[in-house]
């Protein structure tokens, strides 16, 4: 696909991790790989209670940003593990260059090296069909790919890197295209928590709430279309700290126009007694 420039990296802790070499940028910097793949894609989703469900249709799963395929190996394994619903996993990424790196390292990618077959097998037809699952890779630019999907998803594993290093994902409009992509009551799980993609994710047509602490950021984020799914709905505390932020304009906007001050302050989810108070 010729667009890499990845090194393998070690973290703090001793997890071994992937670098972009333009932008410095280090895929699960916090907790490593593992558990931050674990925590935010498969915990805060609630994906094994999804799983369990007794619905006929299969779970659909979309990876933003595959990478090198941390995320969607712990929604594989949740699914193997649970052995309910069929899994129809969708992954976005332009790029084969991680994926190629961590399996070119198997000592030091184990999780990767675990599945070698269904990874070579993604990498070579961009499509794998096993029992209970079947694993797409739409290549190319994860907006364009959109239109592709084989349907609504009920979760959406949203990883790209930082808005800063990757800008193109995180804008409203960017945003607001994954919220049509989203089945009612499904769920947008992300490592970012920062006000400004909180407001841009509330602007983008998202209820938004705050998701479990992952290494040293105190929490991370959750989205969903409406409350049902969110344990702790951002509420009135937020929106005061946001009144008072110096970043309250959403990702891709430099000054916050009084047009979009108002939509956010109009937003349903802080309707008096449509909030909570965190
Ligand atoms: C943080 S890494 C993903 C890590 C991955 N989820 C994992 O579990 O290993 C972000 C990925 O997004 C990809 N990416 C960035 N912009 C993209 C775009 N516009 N379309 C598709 N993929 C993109 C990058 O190539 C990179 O592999």
């Amino acid at each position: 696909m010729g667009l890499s420039d990845f090194e393998t990296v070690v973290l703090g802790n001793g997890e071994v991790s992937v670098r972009d070499r333009r932008t410095g940028e280090i895929m699960h910097p916090g907790l490593g790989p593992r558990r931050e793949a674990e925590l935010l894609y498969v915990e805060q989703t609630k994906l094994a209670g999804r799983l369990e469900a007794p619905e006929p249709t299969p779970l659909r799963v979309l990876d933003v940003g595959l990478g090198a395929a941390n995320n969607a190996l712990a929604v594989i394994e949740c699914a193997r593990r649970v052995k309910g619903r069929a899994l129809h996993l969708t992954s976005l990424e332009q790029d084969d260059g991680p994926l190629r790196l961590v399996l070119s390292e198997p000592s030091r990618f184990p999780a990767q090296a675990a599945h070698r077959e269904l990874l070579e097998t993604l990498l070579d037809r961009r499509r794998v069909e096993a029992p209970g699952l079947r694993w797409t890779w739409l290549e190319g630019d994860a907006l364009q790919a959109l239109p592709r999907l084989d349907g609504p998803q009920d979760v959406i594993c949203f990883d790209p890197f930082s808005p800063e290093a990757n800008p193109g994902l995180w804008s409203v409009d960017a945003l607001a295209r994954f919220r049509r992509v989203l089945v009612p009551g499904g769920i947008l799980s992300t490592y970012s928590t920062s006000t400004r993609t909180r407001v841009t994710l509330l602007l983008a047509g998202f209820w938004v709430g705050a998701g479990a602490a992952a290494a040293v950021k105190k929490e991370t984020t959750v989205a969903s279309d409406g409350p049902a799914v969110l344990d702790v709905p951002l509420g009135a505390r937020w929106l005061q700290r946001w009144r008072r932020s110096s970043a309250r304009s959403p990702h891709g906007v430099a000054v916050l126009t009084p047009e979009l001050e108002q939509a956010v302050l109009a937003h349903p989810q802080f309707a008096t007694g449509g909030g909570s108070p965190c």
